[in-house]
């Protein structure tokens, strides 16, 4: 099930946490490609939707690969904002789809 849903990046990012905290990085990445589904309208593939983190600041950004990304840009979406938090055994994700001016 992980690897259907994770990317390698992901997947090292979460497991690169205490055992106790692994959940909670899974769980928000979960919900952000939830959140990015739901805010575009476009569900092909879950590993096509991958989180990151910049380096340096930890901020989360979303990267479309392959289908995803092609239907992204045929559906005018110029970029995706993405916010994670998570505590305990609960994780929310925010997605805002911008279009082109
Ligand atoms: C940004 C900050 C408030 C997040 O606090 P936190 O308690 O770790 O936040 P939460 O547990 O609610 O959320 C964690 C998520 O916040 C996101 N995050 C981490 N740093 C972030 C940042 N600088 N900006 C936005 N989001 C951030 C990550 O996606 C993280 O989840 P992940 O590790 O699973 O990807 C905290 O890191 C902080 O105060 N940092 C110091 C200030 C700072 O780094 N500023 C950077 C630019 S000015």
């Amino acid at each position: 099930m992980k690897k259907r849903l994770f990317t390698g990046v992901e997947d090292d990012y979460c497991a690169s946490h205490a055992i106790g905290h692994q959940a909670q990085h899974y769980a928000a990445r979960f919900a952000a490609k939830e959140a990015w589904i739901k805010a575009s309208g476009i569900a092909i593939a879950w590993r096509e939707i991958e989180v990151v983190n910049r380096a340096g600041t930890g901020v989360p950004d979303l990267i479309l690969h392959g289908q995803t990304a092609a239907a992204s840009r045929a559906a005018g979406i110029a970029r995706a904002l993405l916010t994670i938090t998570h505590a305990g055994d609960l994780a929310v994700a925010q997605v805002t789809c911008l279009g082109r001016r």
